[in-house]
């Protein structure tokens, strides 16, 4: 079927992101509908896309809880070209499968490289915010699509730091927060200091504290994602018994599994802030405006 190249860019969306549908779609003027899905008594799903779609198309999904809605893309993103779409872009807000970068076991799939390349198969463009990439430098290089954006939250997470705390101490809970770490200090020109971390099983992290004064300091916990809680968790606990007045945290990524905020309450956690990449009640910063200017900004060479 032909798209129709008049109309404008679309931003399709699933019921169960419609108020993030709806705020990137306000903050980028663009139209917006509904994948409409329908899921049938053995599990499998059906969905059905608008029958008329421009030239270009956005579809939003972000890839918490992701194997289902992995599936979902694979259908949505064949139907839009079907339909006529000629540019797709994914908006994955959070991006799924990007922590197993490499086997390290014999055997063991290296996720990161296979979603990626499931991925890049299906969209022209990819739009995420702080994906975990460790071992390797750019996100094209896992997952190697025309045009991959990446945003990050750790700026707008620094300015609400900044609003509601004193001369905080910004803390990184492993090395590889540092990245996140670093862009959010000199924002504001905060203090900052990194840990050591060993992770010996999915709960179970040993943590070595920076080498800095905390007695007495307002401590935020920065990072992409807290998943159990526990990473956080071991952290705060430690920063207290060391003398911090207060410690708080700051993800930009809300995945909180199974009882994770609970971990991080019991640890002596005050305050949890997470932006809206994922919806969860801790969300204290809206991504919207962000990821409008990067679709404009694809939008503008597709
Ligand atoms: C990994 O290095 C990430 O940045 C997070 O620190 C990690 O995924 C957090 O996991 P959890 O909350 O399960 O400890």
């Amino acid at each position: 079927m032909k798209s129709n190249p008049l109309l404008k860019p679309v931003l399709l969306f699933f019921e169960d992101e419609h108020e993030s549908a709806t705020r990137i779609a306000d903050a980028s003027s663009m139209e917006r509908a509904k994948i409409e899905r329908h899921r049938f008594p053995d599990g499998e799903i059906k969905l059905r896309l608008p029958d008329t779609l421009p030239d270009r198309v956005v579809i939003l999904r972000t890839l918490n809880d992701p194997n289902e809605k992995l599936v979902e893309l694979l259908l949505a993103a064949h139907t839009a070209r079907g339909l006529g779409a000629r540019h797709l872009t994914l908006v994955a807000p959070y991006l799924a499968y990007m922590r197993q970068d490499i086997a390290f076991h014999p055997g063991e799939a290296i996720s990161q490289r296979i979603v990626g390349q499931f991925l890049a198969g299906l969209f022209d463009a990819v739009i995420t915010v702080d994906p975990h990439l460790h071992r390797v430098a750019t996100l094209q290089e896992a997952l190697p699509v025309a045009n991959a954006i990446v945003l990050s939250g750790a700026p707008l997470l620094a300015d609400l730091i900044a609003a509601r705390r004193q001369q905080p101490l910004l803390v990184g809970p492993d090395e590889e927060s540092a990245q996140w770490i670093a862009l959010a200090a000199s924002r504001h020109d905060f203090d900052y200091a990194v840990c050591r971390k060993v992770r010996n099983g999915d709960r179970a992290v040993d943590i070595a504290l920076p080498d800095c004064t905390v007695t007495g300091r307002q401590v935020v916990l920065l990072d992409d994602v807290a998943s159990t809680g526990h990473t956080v968790a071991r952290a705060a606990h430690l920063l207290l018994d060391a003398g911090a007045a207060s410690v708080d945290v700051a993800v930009t990524h809300a995945l909180f599994a199974g009882d994770a905020l609970q971990v991080m309450l019991d640890a002596g956690i005050g305050e949890v802030w997470s932006t809206d990449c994922i919806t969860h009640s801790s969300n204290a910063v809206s991504m919207a405006t962000t990821l409008a200017g990067a679709l404009a900004q694809i939008q503008a060479t597709a």
